[in-house]
This record gives structure tokens, sequence and C-alpha cells, in this order.
């Protein structure tokens, strides 16, 4: 994810936006730049790669923004690093978020005779801004913003005006309270060092910084109420913003997950008749549950491989097939070689991936971005969400059809708000060295994903099946110490898992359902149940791996595993 730092007071800017953006570098990120104004001069240096690249030199002056990039439109490199300036190089701006327009409107800027200097969607706003310049910054911005379709965070600095404007619509800015000296930052970490004390802009709110103070005004530029809040964060604490683990705060930001990838269109450039997904862990499960979304709604045969496996196989194929690679990383060497093995025979492929510009998503035939941003913990959460709600957006397209579905965003919310029922079941069920995951359909993956998270980071034993499965063998190992997740959500195939469930119960092991509201029936049969709200089968995953994450997260953080970082796993699997 992007980060932004403004400062204006009686310091050299320069060092203190480098210090910031240092402490933004946690948030991931491919390149990096600032831009500081001194003698009515704006300065810029901006490079791809680390923060550190930076230190070589310093630009003058006591005011200043900075930023580090994590790409989504435009490939990491120099030009595409933000500060962004205007023709006359009057103004500067640093962004986060997604213009939605910015096709729309860079087209309607050429046509007026304006310069881009770089493929990214940010640099319309400060075109924009100079175009509706009359004397007033603020104004400009304001003016600027009825134009801007999508969600940003966004901080302006003008080369002969003592101030700084910051606007936020979805992602996040603060402001941070120092003495003679203000600044603007897309999270507590940059400012801490500084100040503790910190404004929290709300959605559609523009704060104007100088030396001497702070001014907060909505969108039509009326003047706003605001409460300075004192931040007793340590920078780690504040890095995590106050979860414990980053792999909580990734789970909770799913239903932004959920917006951010709604708001994305997917257009393709090949025709084909099959589809072969390959994948490794958690991408290859979001594969299996894309193989029941693709086939259910777009009627397209699909097969989904396991990327170690099918890259030593000799597949046999066939024209109009194209291989679909998943991956977060765009790095897993597994799912590269597959990738390479169908280049080689000719077929077609596309990358369903999150890291832009990637080894995967530069050798792939087309590239699909996922949008969860960066993913610091290791097990995957949020790009499983991402992945899948791609997906979906797949399927539907297709199919020919529109995907725009209602509240999922707001479902998702709910769900995560029965955290506090599943950690209090994390504390029941954490002494048990052996758990099973049974599911059916679009559920079985998702009992593979659970028990893929409860093993990676709580150390404990986890075996997934599809509920039917059960009699064929596994059913002998369901005692009263090995309790069983059953995903048995209200589907075409309820009833079938609803039995697995009384079998289980029947040779004496213990079940937590996961089950849907309203469902008084399954209390019977299960020691423990963990309802979801109602949603259309075709979005039952979305909604059943929340709680799957959960218990597995309360699971390892009650056994004091180090959650993040689960040992002998690394977050890019680059080796074989
Ligand atoms: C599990 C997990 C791994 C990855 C797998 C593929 O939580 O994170 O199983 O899903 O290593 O990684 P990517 O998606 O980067 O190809």
């Amino acid at each position: 994810m992007c980060g932004i730092i403004g400062y204006l007071g009686h310091k050299e800017a320069y060092p203190l936006l480098l210090a910031g953006l240092q402490q933004l570098e946690y948030r991931g990120y491919d390149s990096a730049g600032i831009c500081t104004s001194s003698d009515n001069t704006l300065h810029v240096h901006k490079l791809q790669g680390r923060v550190q690249n930076l230190t070589a030199m310093s630009l003058p002056g006591t005011r200043g923004i900075g930023h580090t990039r994590w790409s989504t439109h435009g490939r990491p490199s120099d030009r595409n690093a933000h500060p962004f300036a205007d023709g006359k190089n009057q103004f500067s701006v640093v962004h986060n978020g997604i213009i939605e327009n910015y096709l729309e409107l860079k087209e309607e800027l050429r046509k007026e005779g304006v310069q881009f200097s770089s493929d990214t969607d940010s640099e319309v706003i400060v075109h924009l801004i100079a175009q509706n310049y009359q004397g007033d910054l603020r104004q400009a911005v304001l003016d600027t913003i009825k134009r801007l379709q999508g969600a940003y965070a966004f901080c302006v600095l003008k080369n002969d005006r003592e101030e700084i404007i910051g606007v936020r619509n979805g992602s996040p800015l603060v402001v941070g309270i120092g003495v003679q000296e203000n600044f603007l930052a897309s999270d507590v970490s940059a400012v801490i060092e500084h100040t503790r004390n910190v404004i929290y802009l709300n959605d559609f709110e523009c704060a104007r910084i100088t030396r001497e103070g702070v001014d907060i005004r909505t969108f039509q530029g009326e003047p706003c109420p605001f409460n300075v809040k004192e931040v007793n964060w340590n920078l780690e604490q504040a890095q995590k913003q106050g979860y414990k683990h980053f792999m909580l705060k990734e789970i909770y930001e799913q239903p932004q997950v959920v917006e951010d990838s709604l708001r994305q269109s997917l257009s393709l450039k090949t025709k084909f008749s099959r589809l072969i997904i390959v994948a490794c862990g958690t991408a290859f499960y979001a594969g299996l549950v894309g193989k029941y979304l693709i086939e259910t709604v777009a009627k397209i045969p699909v097969t989904v491989e396991i990327a170690s496996e099918f890259r030593y196989k000799e597949p046999l194929f066939s024209a109009q097939e194209l291989v679909l690679a998943i991956s977060q990383s765009g790095e897993t060497a597994d799912t590269l070689a597959a990738v390479r093995l169908a280049k080689q025979q000719g077929i077609g492929t596309l990358g369903l991936i999150n890291v832009v510009d990637s080894t995967i998503a530069r050798e792939v035939d087309q590239v699909i971005y996922t949008r969860a941003g960066p993913e610091i913990g290791v097990a995957s959460t949020k790009a499983f969400t991402a992945q899948l709600l791609t997906l979906y957006q797949l399927a539907f397209y297709l199919a020919g059809k529109d995907f725009k579905p209602l509240h999922l965003a707001d479902q998702l919310r709910a769900v995560l708000s029965l955290n506090d029922q599943i950690k209090d079941l994390a504390q029941k069920y954490f002494h048990y060295q052996n758990f099973l995951y049974i599911g059916r359909n679009s559920q079985y993956p998702l009992a593979l994903e659970g028990a893929l998270k409860l093993k990676e980071i709580s150390y404990i034993h986890a075996e997934a099946y599809p509920a039917g499965e059960l009699k064929h063998g596994p059913l002998a190992l369901v005692s009263e110490e090995t309790p069983t997740v059953a995903l048995c959500l209200q589907d075409s195939v309820y009833q079938k898992t609803f039995s697995n469930i009384q079998e289980i119960k029947a040779r004496g092991g213990k079940v937590i359902a996961i089950a849907t509201e309203e469902d008084e029936k399954i209390r019977s049969i299960s020691d423990d149940v963990i309802y979801l709200p109602k949603v259309e089968e075709l979005f039952l995953p979305l909604l059943a791996v929340i709680p799957l994450q959960l218990f597995a997260y309360h699971i390892a953080d009650i056994k004091e595993c180090d959650v993040d970082k689960p040992r002998n796993l690394a977050k890019s699997v680059t080796v074989e």
C-alpha cells in the first residue's frame, strides 16, 4: 500500500520526510520520492527501489511531501514514482488509492495540450489542480475533487505557498500537530517520532496545514469540527495500526479489499474454451473455488493443478486452452515454471497476481492485478479474498454478465464482528493436537484453506476432506480427541453435510459447525456453531473463510506462536 508524508515547519524537510518514509516501508512499496520547496521553487527526487536510494542527496526547504509507491497503474519505475508536478513545476502531488476515471480525464487534459510524464492514474490530479488554480490552493483542490471518481487520499504542495493541502476519500490520512510545525501522513507511524497529537481525518474532509495551525473543511468548503487525539502506541504498534499482528490487521482489511476489487473492471484479450489454473498453497485453493465459480456461472470447463506437480507433467495441451496462474507474490518458483511450460507449448497465459511487475506478471501474456495491497503476514488472508473477488469478476465476465454484488463488504464486516465469539472458541479448543475440516462443493476448498491456516500458524495437525469422503477412511480418525470444523452453510448440498455431522457425532466426535443464521437444527447436533449471515450460495466462500482465519489466528496467538512469521516458512517461495 502506498504511503504519504507531508511536513511544514521550521526544520529541514528532506531528512525528516526521508525518516517518515522509512517508517512507512513496512507497508510494502516499489519506489519512493520526495518534493520540497524553497525560494518559490519545487525540488524533486524520486526513484524506483528502496527509500535508502534517496539518501544519496538532499533537497532544500522547510516544507515538502514524500511518498512510497505500491504500483497499481503503471509499472514500478522512476517516472511512475510520486510526487508528480504540473508542466510549469508549480504544483506537486502525492496520491494513495485509485482514480477510476483517470483515462477519461487524461484524454480530456491531453486535448487541452497537457503533457503527461507517467503512466499513472495519479498524475491527472496535479494537472487538474494547476488548471483550477486561481490564487487559492484549497479551492483549486476542492474544485478538482468534483472531477475525481474513486477512493483516494492525496497531498498538494505549491512552490510559493506556505501551506500543504491534504484530502481523504476512502484512503486514510492523518494530521500530526506539532509546535510551529505540522504534518500529514497516511498513518501515524510516519509522524510518531515527532508528535503524538493527531487528527484522524474522516472521508470527504480536506485539511490545510500551515506552520501555525490546521484548518479542516468538508469537500463543500464548510468548516469542520475536529478532535485531537493522543496516540499511545509505539512505532511497532502504530505500523500494525493497533492490531497485535499484521495477520489480524490483514484479516480486518478484507471488506476494504472487496470494495477496492469491485472498483476495477476486467477485460480479456484472448478467447478460450478451457481453462487450466496453476497455483500453490492458498492460491491453489482460491483456484479450486474459481473452478466452481467459472463452471457454474460461465459454463467453461476448468481444471486446477498444483503448480509443483504440473511443471513436471507432460500435459496434453490443446489449442483453445488458457493457463491461468494465480499468485500473491508473483514470484513463486513452481507457478512460474508452470507458466513457462505452457508458453513453451504455445499455450496462452493469464496471470492473477497481487504484486505489480513481479516475475510472473511480466512473463504472462496478460495480467490481471488483484487489489489486496501488500500482505505482510506470511499466512495469506486478504490476498485469498482478493483472488476470489477477481475470480468472481472473471466468471461473470466470461458469462457476459455484470458482476455488481450488493452489500458484500458489509456482510464481511458482520462476519468480522464475530471475532469475540471465535476467540472464546479458540480458548476452548486450542489444546487439541488434531483437527478435521470438512465441506462440500465450494465449501470444500474452504475446508482445505481453514486446515492450512491452522497448520501453518499454530503448528496443530489438521486435515481437510470433502465431507462425502469421510466414510472412505478419515472417519477412523474421529474421536473425542479430534474435533471437526464442519462447513455446513445452506446450499444445495446442505443436507448431505448435515448427515456427515451426525455420523461424526454418533462416533463421539466434537463438531464446530459453520452454519447459516437461523439454522436452529444444526445447533442440536453440534458442540458449537458459528453463524454467518444469509447470502446467495455463490458468495458463501467469501464469508466462510473469515471465521476459519480468525479461529486459526486466535489459537496460534493463545499458543504464543510467531503468528506473522511461522517457523520454516517464507512469504515468497522463490525456490522449489
Ligand atoms: C499460505 C500461503 C501459501 C501461499 C503459497 C503461494 O497461507 O501463504 O500457501 O499461498 O506459497 O504463494 P503465492 O500466492 O505468492 O504464489
